[in-house]
C-alpha cells in the first residue's frame, strides 16, 4: 500500500477547505500545481515548527478524465445527490478539493494563498470554508462530533483502499457537504430533546441506550456497526455578519458506498426511519465526491490524456501532432 496522505491523523484546531473547478485549458497548470504541492507544503510548514501543516488533495471524477490518462480509481464517480420527500442533498460542482489543516490559522492561510496564486487563470475556487475547533471538539449544535471515529488500524482499514484496487492502494474516497444549521429552531428544543435528535448525551457525550435512542436519531441512522466505518473530519464554520452557522461534513472511506448508504438512509429513509432528524435542523447546501490519491501519486503523476483529435492536428495541417506526453509525433494524423 502506498503511503497515504494524512487522512487518519487527529483533528486539527484550524482548517481551510477549498473546492475548485478547472477552467477550460487549465489542465497543464493544475498538473504543475499537483506535482509541486508537496514541496509547497514543506516550504510553508518548515517555517512554522510545530504547525503540523498538512494538505490533503483530492480530485473529482470529471477532472480525473481531463488530467490523467490510464487507469481510474474503480469507484470514482460524480456525487449522485439525494432527493428525499422532506430533505435534499444537492450535488454541486468540484474538480479539486484541498483540505488544509494545522495547529494555527497562519499556516493554513499561507498555503491556501499559495494555492490560489498557482491556480490563477487555470482554475476557479468556488467554495472556501474556514473551519475551526469549537469547545471540546463540539459542532455548533453543541454536541461533541467525531467520538465514534475509528482509531489506529481500524481507521486505516476504514479509510484507505487496500488490495481491492491495487493500483490505487493507500488512496481514499472523500465526500464533502456543507450544512447550515437553523440554530433558532435547534435552541427551541430542550436539551433532552436535542439528545434524542443526535442519540447521545450533550454534556458528557455518552451514547443513549437502545431503549432511549430513537430510530430516527442521527447516531441510529448512521450506526457504523451495521453500515461500515468511515473517518470523519467535520469542522464547524460560520459568519457572524451573515448569521450563518454550519458544519463542514467531510468523510474519508475505502469505498464511497459506505458514505452513500448513510446518505441514502439520512435523506431517503429506511425501514426504520423516514429520515435522519438532524436534517430538520441542518440543510445541506453542497455535495461532492473526490478521490484522494496516496502521497507517491504526486511525485510521478500519470501521463496527461491524449488531446482530442481536433486539438492534436497542427494548425498548418502539416501532420505534426503533439502527443499526450507533449512529445512530437510526425505524420501520424491526417486531415480528412
Ligand atoms: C449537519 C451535519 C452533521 C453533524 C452536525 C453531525 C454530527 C454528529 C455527531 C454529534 C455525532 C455523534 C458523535 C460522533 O460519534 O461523532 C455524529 C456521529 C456520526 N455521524 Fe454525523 N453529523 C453530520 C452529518 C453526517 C453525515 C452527512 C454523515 C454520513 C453521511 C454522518 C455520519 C456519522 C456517523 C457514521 C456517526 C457515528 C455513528 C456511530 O455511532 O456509529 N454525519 N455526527
Amino acid at each position: 500500500m502506498g503511503e497515504p496522505q494524512p487522512i487518519v491523523d487527529p483533528l486539527s484546531p484550524s482548517a481551510i477547505f477549498l473546492v475548485a473547478t478547472i477552467d477550460a485549458g487549465g489542465e497543464a497548470t493544475v498538473r504543475d500545481l499537483l506535482a509541486d504541492l508537496p514541496g509547497l507544503r514543506r516550504s510553508v510548514g518548515f517555517r512554522l515548527p510545530g504547525s503540523g501543516l498538512a494538505c490533503i488533495t483530492s480530485i473529482g471524477s470529471a477532472a480525473w478524465d481531463r488530467l490523467f490518462a490510464g487507469p481510474k480509481p474503480a469507484e470514482l464517480h460524480e456525487f449522485p445527490g439525494y432527493h428525499g420527500e422532506k430533505h435534499q442533498a444537492p450535488a454541486t460542482p468540484g474538480d479539486l478539493l484541498f483540505h488544509l489543516k494545522a495547529e494555527g490559522a497562519d499556516a493554513v492561510f499561507e498555503l491556501a494563498m499559495k494555492i490560489r496564486e498557482r491556480l490563477a487563470g487555470a482554475a476557479t475556487i468556488i467554495d472556501e470554508t474556514v473551519g475551526f475547533r469549537y469547545f471540546e471538539q463540539r459542532d455548533l449544535l453543541g454536541f461533541v462530533d467525531g467520538t465514534e471515529n475509528p482509531e489506529g488500524q481500524l481507521a486505516v482499514t476504514a479509510a484507505l483502499i487496500g488490495a481491492d484496487d491495487p493500483e490505487f492502494a493507500g488512496g481514499s474516497y472523500v465526500v464533502v457537504q456543507k450544512y447550515l444549521h437553523d440554530l433558532d429552531a435547534w435552541r427551541a428544543l430542550s436539551v433532552p430533546e436535542q439528545e434524542r435528535v443526535i442519540g447521545r448525551t450533550k454534556l458528557e457525550d455518552f451514547e443513549l441506550s437502545d431503549a432511549d435512542k430513537p430510530l430516527n436519531s442521527h447516531v441510529a441512522v448512521n450506526d457504523q456497526d451495521d453500515l461500515g466505518t468511515i473517518v470523519r473530519a467535520n469542522m464547524p464554520f460560520g459568519s457572524i455578519k451573515d448569521g450563518e452557522f454550519g458544519t463542514y461534513y467531510i468523510a474519508y472511506a475505502a469505498s464511497p458506498s459506505v458514505t452513500e448508504t448513510m446518505l441514502e438512509r439520512m435523506f431517503l429513509g429506511s425501514d426504520e426511519a423516514a429520515y435522519d432528524r438532524i436534517l430538520d435542523f441542518s440543510t445541506a447546501i453542497t455535495g461532492t465526491l473526490f478521490f484522494t490519491p496516496p502521497n507517491l501519486f504526486f511525485d510521478a503523476l500519470p501521463d496527461a490524456p491524449a488531446p482530442a483529435v481536433a486539438e492534436r492536428e497542427s494548425p498548418s495541417g502539416n501532420g505534426v501532432v503533439i502527443s499526450g506526453n507533449g512529445s512530437l509525433g510526425i505524420g501520424t494524423m491526417k486531415r480528412s
